[in-house]
């Protein structure tokens, strides 16, 4: 069973830090955390539990969403055969990117953030991401499209950044035709 997470708010202040470097070994605790992140995700993105348990459906979280000031994420992505892949990246750094930019034509969506936010956030088509894993070992890995954004909005929550801070408030469609909406 999953471990029903309290994740903090976008008002809470601690959404605002600049997290910390992961340094290794994880510790026992730090690991139980990321196995509870992945599974909270898991769960959120089966109906029966996201309605049983009135969850949000996401599929990224970042340590700090909950509490944990540490440079780690998660994303769990459903695959076609209705099982799950799952992800974990620490230090995580974009070393390589597209020129080409997209964005989520419904917008994005947080857990943190628990209401529609209209507006479009351009965002790298592909990027290279250099990280480690678990056991701290460095790796690389290519994404694209919705799993590229996935990333390039999880590395903003280690720095301390909320995707609707990147909407132009003024007006938040601003430049749509410039980019392509996935
Ligand atoms: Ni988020």
């Amino acid at each position: 069973m999953f471990k029903n997470l309290k994740i903090l708010d976008e008002k809470d202040k601690r959404l605002r830090l600049i997290s910390k470097e992961v340094t290794f070994p994880l510790s026992k605790e730090e690991k139980e955390s990321i196995k509870d992140a992945m599974e909270y995700l898991k769960y959120s993105q089966i109906e029966e539990y996201e309605k049983k348990y009135n969850l949000r459906a996401g599929w990224g979280m970042s340590a700090i969403q909950i509490g944990i000031d540490k440079r780690w994420f998660v994303i769990v992505e459903e695959q076609e055969d209705k099982t799950f892949k799952n992800y974990f990246f620490a230090n995580p750094k974009i070393i390589s990117n597209s020129t080409e930019k997209i964005y989520v034509e419904q917008g994005e969506g947080c857990l943190s953030v628990n209401r529609e936010v209209p507006g479009i956030i351009p965002r790298y088509a592909r990027v290279t991401i250099e990280a480690q894993d678990i056991n701290g070992k460095k790796f690389k890995l290519r994404l694209r499209e919705d799993l590229a954004i996935c990333v390039q909005h999880e590395i903003d929550h280690l720095n301390g950044i909320l995707f609707i801070d990147r909407i132009d408030k003024k007006n938040p469609y601003k430049d749509a035709e410039l980019y392509r909406a996935i």
